[in-house]
């Protein structure tokens, strides 16, 4: 018996490490063949070795979201591996980051630098522009496919700060949504997935570093708990398989109720 993804082609970027990492080994459990996209090389090794030691199917493909060039190359990685694409799931994103200043992206606008805020719209948004704008012939080529782009709950609403990061989330539930209009009757379904608070490294060592701080996130959300990396991956394998056939220009808050 297949998986839900059985034989389909995903390429997941920022799938080096969180909830990209989690979503590339949800996906390749139900049968998908995935590109590991990361920035970071050691981390797209490390999960390609996990992945297909574990009988997987992965391949590497380091590159940055925010340089069409490299975009071009991680779909041609697709292409040359496996034939085709099916499954565009725009992960990679920088805010709260190990990798980043922390700063990055989540100031107010008065504290938000010129360099900080074309950054965090660099990778936020233009890798997404980037990857949908190569990408979309390729799911088309195949009669349709999925696209997930990963915004954010600081796209919904406002707030003091994150105000880079905020406006990045939002226009990409925007550009989902006319995705998700524009090329709906060649196949092709695109939803937003908008985050609450996950633990993962982004924010581990920031807003969840103390434990006052992580009381009053519990207090805020109603269901009580920080999101996990597999909370939004089988939100992501749902939306990417067939049971959300019906599901497209949506997006979908993960978050434990925190916006309602
Ligand atoms: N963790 C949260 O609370 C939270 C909440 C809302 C939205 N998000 C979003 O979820 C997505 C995944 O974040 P995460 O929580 O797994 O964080 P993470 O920092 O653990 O993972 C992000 C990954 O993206 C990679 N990356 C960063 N810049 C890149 C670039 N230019 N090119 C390629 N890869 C790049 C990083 O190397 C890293 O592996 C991001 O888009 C983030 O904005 C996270």
């Amino acid at each position: 018996m297949g998986g839900q993804l059985q034989d389909r082609v995903a390429i997941i970027t920022g799938s080096g490490r969180g909830q990209g990492l989690s979503a590339a080994k949800l996906f390749v459990s139900e049968g998908a063949k995935v590109v590991i996209n990361d920035l970071d090389e050691q981390s797209v090794k490390n999960a390609v070795n996990e992945i297909t030691s574990a009988g997987g199917t992965a391949v590497p493909a380091v590159g940055d979201v925010s340089d069409p060039a490299a975009v071009e190359r991680v779909l041609q990685v697709a292409q040359d591996s496996f034939g085709g694409l099916d499954i565009l799931y725009n992960n990679a994103g920088i805010g709260y980051s190990a990798t980043e200043r922390m700063s990055i992206g989540m100031g107010d606008i008065l504290s938000t630098s010129i360099e900080d805020w074309q950054r965090t719209l660099d990778i936020n948004l233009n890798g997404v522009f980037y990857f949908c704008k190569f990408g979309i012939p390729q799911l088309a080529e195949r009669g349709g496919g999925v696209i997930i782009n990963t915004a954010s709950i600081a796209a919904l609403r406002g707030g003091q700060n994150a105000h880079a990061y905020g406006a990045s989330k939002a226009a990409i539930v925007q550009l989902t949504k006319s995705i998700a209009v524009t090329y709906g009757k060649q196949g092709i379904r695109a939803n937003a997935i908008c985050p609450g608070v996950i633990d993962t490294e982004m924010i581990h060592d920031t807003m969840l570093s103390d434990e006052a701080r992580v009381t009053a996130i519990r207090q805020r959300t109603p269901i009580g708990e920080i999101g996990t990396a597999d909370d939004i991956a089988a939100t992501a394998l749902f939306l990417a398989s067939d049971a959300g056939k019906f599901i497209t220009g949506q997006a979908v808050a993960v978050d434990g109720g925190m916006t309602a």
